[in-house]
């Protein structure tokens, strides 16, 4: 059985589709993917939620503690398996259930991509509306941000981002997924540093920073806890197949913990960046930190409104996160492009195109259920566009990353050597995988879902 776990690696080095990352343009795709709305939209409001620094610091460790390490396991099961999500497990000779499993994982990417999507497209209506001034006619920011959920605009939005994703990775993994992540990642960095220095010169900058920064720890609670490491997930795009499936196409003298390296760093130093030009805006004029889900898209108008230029930099902001939005969406596609190529022997054009369209009415509903015209679509006290982001970020994608962990730490015998890891880290990165992750994760899954409470 072993042997037979060994050889399963070896077999499937040349099978795959063939496509294949340069070096870089892989380094750069898989902090795209990392990289979005979990960085500049989640991230901030739930640090400002759960006490600034301190929990920054919590999120750092969720990272290098048991992020990471599952970061490593998927890239080997991706480039070992040179599958998609669900073949890669079997190609590595594991039994049949474990692709039911990647199958699992696999709608959950698409789902999730079916509501990330939306979000994505709020922030191209915002960009839109702080270029053309629209968005400042009016000083009621929580009105607005009501008013766009109660209309049809977030279908047409949403419609946008599935075309030009399906745009983009119809051309394939270097023309397309590569080409423009090397183009947007740094990119985004640029209008990142621009921003933040622009928002240092503002008064009262300095509190919003220290508030960001420095620790307290008092804040702390075994709820933020949950919450930073189910976010170390969802912000590295784990659990959801995206990095196996870029895993897949990466060359073989890549070093992979080299890349798990650059792509935790990016991680951080982007959602730096990004709480370093949120919270110093917030504080500057005067608005709530801790208000939710609401701070990107209520407090910070309010900011942009009172600051000269304010519509370009407004404008350049919600551009920012909507190119970081489009690097994650292009990955979330991509899980069952390759799936459905690998198992109908469709071309890439047919699949992304009945993958997006499909995308887009699933997605329809969770668009329609957030002001209050369809009511019947908010049920058991929450929208619908709630319970898909309740049930694949809580549920579905702790669950893929305990499958991915426990497959690699207990199953398959080649993951040691895919990884490349030397002897000391290979036996650090195994212990987190055998012991500290999945219980880590087994407990974020209980106390997501409700199951567990503190
Ligand atoms: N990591 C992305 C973000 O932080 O916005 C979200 C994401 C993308 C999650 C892809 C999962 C995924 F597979």
């Amino acid at each position: 059985m072993k042997d037979q776990k060994q050889e399963g690696a070896s077999q499937s080095e040349e099978s795959g589709t063939g496509e294949r990352f340069t070096s870089s343009g892989f380094i750069l795709a898989a902090i795209g993917s990392a990289v979005g709305l979990g960085n500049m939209w989640r991230f901030p409001y739930i640090t400002g939620k759960y006490g600034g620094a301190a929990f920054f610091l919590l999120f750092f460790i969720c990272m290098l503690l048991v992020g990471l390490p599952v970061l490593l396991a998927e890239l080997s099961v991706g480039r070992g398996g040179r599958g998609n999500a669900s073949s890669s497990f079997t190609r590595l000779g594991a039994h049949k259930m474990w692709s039911g499993f990647g199958v699992i994982i696999i709608l959950g990417a698409f789902v999730i991509l079916s509501f990330y999507a939306i979000v994505a497209g709020w922030t191209l209506h915002y960009a839109m509306l702080s270029f053309t001034g629209q968005l400042f006619e009016n000083n009621d920011f929580a009105q607005q941000f009501s008013d766009l959920n109660g209309s049809w605009m977030p279908v047409f939005w949403q419609f946008i981002v599935l075309l030009l994703t399906g745009l983009i990775i119809i051309r394939g993994v270097s023309a397309g997924i590569e080409k423009v992540n090397k183009i947007f990642i740094p990119g985004l960095l640029v209008l990142l540093i621009v921003l933040c220095v622009r928002v240092m010169f503002l008064d009262g900058a300095g509190e919003g920073a220290a508030f960001f920064l420095k620790p307290d720890f008092s804040k702390l609670t075994a709820e933020s806890a949950f919450v930073a490491l189910g976010h170390a997930f969802l912000s590295l795009s784990l659990g959801m197949g995206t990095i196996i499936t870029y895993g897949a196409y990466v060359d073989k003298r890549q070093s992979l913990s080299l890349a798990t390296a650059a792509v935790g760093t990016g991680n951080i130093v982007y959602a730096l960046l990004a709480g370093l030009i949120i919270f110093p805006t917030t504080f500057a004029f005067g608005l709530e930190a801790s208000q939710g889900p609401g701070l990107v898209f209520v407090a910070l108008p309010a900011a942009f409104s009172a600051m000269p230029l304010g519509w370009l930099f407004g404008g350049l902001f919600f551009v920012m996160i909507a190119f970081a939005s489009l690097t994650s969406t292009i990955s979330l596609l991509e899980v069952p492009v390759a799936f459905v190529r690998e198992k109908f022997g469709w071309s890439r054009s047919f699949s992304v195109i009945l993958l997006s369209i499909l995308c887009f009415v699933i997605g329809v509903p969770s668009a329609l259920s957030l002001g209050d015209k369809i009511p019947w679509l908010t049920f058991g006290g929450k929208s619908f566009f709630d319970w898909v982001d309740f049930v694949c970020t809580n549920i579905v994608l702790p669950l893929g990353g305990l499958v991915v962990t426990i497959f690699v730490g207990y199953v398959w015998k080649g993951g040691a050597k895919e990884s490349g890891l030397s002897a000391w880290w290979l036996r650090v990165w195994l212990f987190m995988l055998r012991y500290v992750a999945p219980i880590l994760v087994l407990l974020v899954f209980l106390y997501s879902s409700g199951i567990i409470s503190f």
